[in-house]
């Protein structure tokens, strides 16, 4: 089945002289459960490619369906609500909310849904994350890769169908990564989550099921690595 699918996506940055154009006429597949790694030089669009996946930002044209919904297709409550529910966000620099503790910037996600939250999911999270002893704590008081442990915690809490990550460990160490990268493939093999990482690293790239080359804003190579 397939969870995602692009038609025609393309994104051109400002206007005349200093148009942009970073994604051109992009079209492919993603199938439910599928673990993507999206490579390519630095410029090539991967970043505003995932951002037009997760409906954070709206194309130029062309369209995304996740799940047989066309998102662009959504006003921006219900597009804001529909990301909250179905797509986790991950990014190289965590995007924690400084003010809020651990245990709020997880179950944020949640709470701007008014939806309740499920303690015994949120206790098992936590303990997942190995953040038990650091609910109370600020983002600035913990290390890296804890505070990418917790933005991880604030994606799977709404247990969502796609989980989008933006160089996740472009700012880490080598064991950190591989952590994070392992926690991110338990879930991945585990609940069936389709997984889409853009990365540089070449160890993390040759984890995934298939690898998408962007150059210039098209693809350039999609290859099966584990069909
Ligand atoms: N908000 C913006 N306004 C104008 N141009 C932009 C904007 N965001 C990105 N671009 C341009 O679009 C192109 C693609 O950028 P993008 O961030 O998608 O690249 P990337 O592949 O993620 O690169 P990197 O590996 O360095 O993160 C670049 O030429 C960039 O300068
Ligand atoms: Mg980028």
């Amino acid at each position: 089945m397939d969870i995602l699918k692009i038609e025609h996506l393309s994104k051109t940055y400002g206007k005349g002289e200093t148009a942009v154009k970073a994604l051109d006429d992009v079209s492919f597949t993603i199938k439910k459960g599928e673990f993507v790694a999206i490579i390519g030089p630095s410029g090539s669009g991967k970043s505003t490619m995932l951002h037009l996946l997760g409906g954070v930002d709206r194309p130029t044209s062309g369209k995304v369906f996740i799940d047989n919904t066309d998102i662009y297709n959504l006003d921006e409550t219900q597009l804001a609500i529909f990301r909250r529910r179905q797509i986790g966000l991950i990014y190289q620099f965590y995007n924690l909310i400084p003010v809020l503790t651990v245990e709020e910037n997880i179950t944020l996600p949640l709470l701007l849904d008014e939806h309740k939250v499920d303690q015994k999911q949120f206790a098992d999270t936590v303990k997942l994350l190995n953040l038990e002893n650091r609910l109370h704590h600020l983002p600035n008081q913990l290390s890296g890769g804890q505070q990418q442990r917790v933005s991880i915690g604030r994606a799977l809490i709404s247990n969502p169908s796609i989980m989008l990550a933006d160089e996740p460990t472009g700012n880490l160490d080598s064991k950190n990564s591989s952590d994070i990268i392992d926690l991110l493939k338990m879930f991945n093999k585990t609940y069936n989550q389709t997984l889409i990482v853009i990365t540089h690293d070449e160890r993390i790239a040759l984890q995934a099921d298939r690898v998408i080359t962007i150059e210039d804003g098209r693809v350039a190579k999609d290859e099966v690595i584990r069909p």
